[in-house]
């Protein structure tokens, strides 16, 4: 026998070697809610060990995080029912806890990279990511309340925008909205092919944010496709985006390796709400061994081409590589 793979998997050290993947910590975005109020820590039901957290509490499990190696951070707001309108206004108001809090933590911890979320969905009375005007979804309405979350969000510094709506030409729309305020150096990680998927579940548990009437899939794409996904990749492109998300990451691995061949910009892959509790619900079970499957899982997202994931697992993940060091 002239060839035998197995000889490169004899030993440890020669698989180490030759391993073509790698996953580190600088790779990995970690998703966090956030809810107005002091020392405030409660646990999201159907995602165990994620929490929503008010400022005060979140800014020592920030820090805990920066100790593990993390530097990025993707940002949700909670919003009471109270606060929430057909346009959204809360969502640029300059009482808006979550603006208040990108300041707070921007000035505590410079160096990190905060990612924000412009939706509609965590402040609509709709529970809808664009205006809903006759029970549609009016995209060219919805397109100056993003870009004035965008700017608000941009005054109190965040260092990346993440549209998550899906209206057509807004990545355009919102960089040219910053660039006119000076906000040059504002990113903008789009959600550029996000599906209309069932496994945001647990996430819209924890804000809230389940459309009152109707679904999604006026806006998210249709889980079949794989064309379209290119299609809205070359439009963000053209429209001046800086990251590209596939979201969900581990059902749409296809898709991932496919935006990363056709494009030149660095790849985001988003692994959902939904997505972190079926394995969690496994391991709980002793079905799973969470500390194999986790980051085999992540390791997946990564090989199909994703240089960031957005993952509940990020700070597990950091703690277990600090165990085998
Ligand atoms: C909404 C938004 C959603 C997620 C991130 N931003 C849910 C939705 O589109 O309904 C889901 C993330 C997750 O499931 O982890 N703008």
């Amino acid at each position: 026998m002239l060839s035998r793979p197995r000889r490169n998997r004899k030993s440890a050290a020669v698989r180490s070697m030759m391993q073509e993947t790698q996953l580190g910590v600088n790779n990995l975005i970690y998703p966090l809610f956030m809810v107005d109020g002091k020392n405030i820590k409660t646990e999201i039901k159907s995602m165990p060990g994620n929490f929503r957290w008010s400022t005060d509490l979140l800014l020592k499990e920030i820090e805990s995080c920066i100790k593990l190696g993390i530097h990025s951070f993707i940002l949700f707001p909670a919003v009471e029912d109270g606060l929430k309108d057909k346009t959204a206004t809360y969502s640029y108001s300059k009482k808006n806890f979550y603006l208040k809090a990108i300041r707070e933590i921007k000035s505590r911890f410079p160096e990190i990279t905060l990612i924000s979320d412009v939706a509609m969905d965590p402040y609509s009375s709709d529970g809808h990511d664009g205006l809903v005007k006759n029970d549609k979804i009016i995209n060219d309405e919805t397109l100056p309340i993003l870009a004035k979350m965008a700017i608000a969000q941009a005054e109190a510094g965040i260092d990346m925008v993440g549209p998550s709506d899906m209206m057509d030409g807004r990545v355009g729309y919102l960089r040219e909205a910053l660039d006119e305020k000076g906000f040059t150096e504002t990113s903008i990680m789009s959600y550029t092919a996000k599906y209309a998927s069932a496994f945001y579940g647990p996430f819209r548990d924890a804000l809230d944010s389940a459309p009152k009437k109707g679904d999604k899939k006026t806006y998210q794409m249709d889980p079949a496709n794989k064309k379209e996904a290119l299609r809205e990749a070359l439009l963000d492109e053209a429209e001046g985006a800086d990251f590209l998300m596939v979201k969900p990451a581990l059902h749409y691995l296809d898709i991932i390796h496919v935006l990363k061949e056709q494009s030149q910009l660095p790849i985001a892959a988003y692994h959902v709400s939904g997505e972190c509790a079926m394995l969690v619900a496994a391991c709980k079970n002793g079905w799973l061994d969470y500390k194999k499957a986790m980051p085999e899982a992540l390791l997946s997202i990564r090989r199909a081409g994703a240089d960031a994931i957005l993952t509940y697992f990020a700070k597990d993940y950091a703690k277990l590589i600090h165990e085998n060091k």
